[in-house]
């Protein structure tokens, strides 16, 4: 026991110490409660403007129901700051900024998804507890449908682009007021809608961001969006008499298609490293005289091959490549489940053709061709070089799920040598790297170790801030120390709950390298190598 002095002592020392981090707090709760962000920006009107203190769980009672976030829990002390910000006479976007009051001197900007509508809370909450100012926007309308895009260019043109320039212009000026201090560097996380947001960025705002992290970049949009139309033309609706079932998907399928391939990486682990080496064959399905059940009729083995093959023209040149095997499922949740996938149906009916009662039965590449040709608002996002953003030595990384059931991975090898052309990986190694994560879904979930500080939900609280397991701490090191990943080791939780431990970790390679096993424990990430 220590002596009654020392005690007292000991005492009085906790308390100053106590009431200076609260004075400190009270000081930027202060800063942030007078602030007048409106004052900066023209066009703006404030709807919030509030000091949060970490452990808070926010609601957000009037956001769209359709985004489905109703609360998120804040784990940093942060001003909070919304905004609605005309982006033309009679379009406008809500823009949030959560700055965090133990601020590292970055910047970040977080992006959206599908066709949304919707601000990514769980981003804003992860980035301003890593330390990062961080900004999120709606995309210039609310909710998950494309109604709002219904005769309004200037609501599409936020959403191919501008919606993401003006909050970064917004949120890079509030926080130099906010914090009487330039940010240091400048960066980008998003994933899917998000991803296609970043590499738009960096082709037409190349001085927005120093460094960009782009997941499952939905590039090459007009074309997504029509390969995603015509899962409906192959499967037909859930009554035709070949449909195939969504149990059928699920389980024998899939397991077909692991017993072709899962083990072509030497490893049974449900995993199929590099589904670019896996050239599934449907036939094997077929029903024949001792096979009557779990079997495909030849007009659903046709449905298979055709789901796995590169979309194309009659004169055969490729819209969109195939979708990759494995995704099936969770692929089938939603692009083969016999309806039409209603991001695309929105796109054609309130974009391209302004027809609300346009009939997506009859989609075909004549459809595929319009929408190329029209592309709205310019949001193809294809761009062969980013020169600018190169040459200001920003940095690209980009990650890819291998059994994405959304936007097929094999897009963004085709998107990776796109831009690299004739020059050699090497060169492209100093500002653009592409990292495929096996067994992973549509930005996140999936078999594999999928846990790589990418944003999104709760999981991703579970690995440390190092660019080793972190692609946003990846880029920063990156950008600020020169130090560029060479492979970015994903975690997989036990049952996906951080509390329950680890389960394994992975090493996943920067194309166009692929995993291979070497021997030992598959679910020790030592047991594999880069190749
Ligand atoms: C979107 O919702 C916000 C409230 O969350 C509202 O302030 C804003 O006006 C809405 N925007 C549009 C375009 O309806
Ligand atoms: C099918 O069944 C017949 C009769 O039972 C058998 O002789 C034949 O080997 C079987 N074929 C295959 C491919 O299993
Ligand atoms: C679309 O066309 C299909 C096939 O012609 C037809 O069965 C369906 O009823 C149509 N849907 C609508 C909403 O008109
Ligand atoms: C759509 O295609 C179906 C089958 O090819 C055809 O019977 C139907 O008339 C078409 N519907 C429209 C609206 O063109
Ligand atoms: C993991 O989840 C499954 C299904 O939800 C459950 O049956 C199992 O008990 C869980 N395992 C652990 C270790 O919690």
């Amino acid at each position: 026991m220590l002596p009654p002095f020392l005690a007292n002592m000991f005492a009085s020392f906790l308390l100053l110490a106590l009431s200076q981090t609260a004075a400190a707090s009270t000081a930027f709760e202060k800063k942030c409660l007078t602030f007048r962000p409106e004052k900066y920006m023209d066009g703006a009107t404030r709807n919030v403007l509030q000091y949060v203190a970490k452990g808070t769980t926010l609601t957000f009672p009037d956001n769209d129901a359709t985004c489905g976030r109703t609360s998120q829990a804040v784990s940093a002390d942060l001003c909070r700051i919304a905004l609605e910000i005309e982006t033309s006479e009679g379009s406008k976007i809500t823009f949030e900024a959560w700055f965090p009051e133990d601020w590292s001197g970055r910047f970040l900007a977080t992006g959206n998804g599908g066709i949304d509508g919707c601000i990514k809370y769980e981003d804003l909450s992860y980035g301003s507890s890593r330390g990062f100012a961080t900004v999120g926007a709606n995309n210039g309308h609310n909710g998950t449908t494309g109604t709002a895009f219904y005769n309004d260019p200037e609501t599409v043109i936020d959403f191919a682009w501008r919606s993401l320039h003006v909050s970064v212009e917004t949120g890079k000026k509030l926080s130099r007021k906010l914090y009487k201090e330039s940010y240091t560097k400048s960066y980008y996380l998003g994933c899917s809608l998000g991803g296609r947001q970043g590499i738009k960025s960096a082709e037409k705002f190349p001085n927005d961001f120093d460094g960009i992290v782009a997941g499952a970049p939905g590039v090459d949009f007009n074309n997504l969006v029509s390969w995603r139309a015509r899962f409906y033309t192959i499967t037909g609706p859930s009554t035709s008499p070949d449909f195939i079932p969504v149990s059928a998907w699920k389980t024998w399928i899939h397991e077909e298609v692991l017993r072709q391939c899962d083990t072509i990486d030497r490893v049974k682990d449900g995993i199929i490293e590099d589904p670019s080496l896996c050239h599934f064959n449907p036939s094997t399905l077929l029903c024949g005289r001792n096979t009557t059940s779990d079997c495909l009729s030849p007009t659903q083995v046709k449905q298979v091959a055709t789901i796995f093959s590169d979309y194309k023209y009659p004169s055969g040149s490729l819209i969109f490549p195939a979708m990759q095997p494995g995704s099936e499922i969770n692929a089938v949740d939603r692009l083969y489940a016999g309806a039409p996938f209603p991001y695309s149906k929105d796109w054609f009916k309130y974009v391209v053709y302004s027809n609300p009662s346009w009939n997506e039965s009859n989609f075909s590449t004549a459809d595929a061709r319009a929408a190329e040709a029209l592309n709205p608002g310019d949001i193809r996002t294809y761009p062969s070089k980013l020169r600018k953003f190169e040459r200001r030595g920003a940095k690209l990384l980009m990650y890819h799920g291998q059994q994405d059931n959304q936007i097929t991975s094999f897009n963004s090898n085709r998107f990776y040598e796109h831009m690299r052309g004739s020059r050699g990986y090497a060169e492209m190694d100093e500002w653009v790297r592409f990292f495929r994560v096996s067994g992973m879904f549509h930005c996140s979930s999936g078999p594999g170790a999928w846990v790589l500080g990418q944003g999104g939900n709760a999981a991703q609280a579970g690995v440390g801030f190092n660019a080793q397991h972190n692609v946003l701490k990846a880029m920063a090191d990156w950008v600020e120390k020169g130090v560029a990943p060479a492979y970015i080791e994903g975690t997989k939780f036990v049952n996906d709950t951080v509390t329950l431990g680890v389960d394994f970790t992975r090493r996943h390679c920067k194309y166009p390298a692929r995993n291979t096993f070497i021997g030992g424990d598959y679910k020790d990430a030592a047991s594999w190598e880069c190749q």
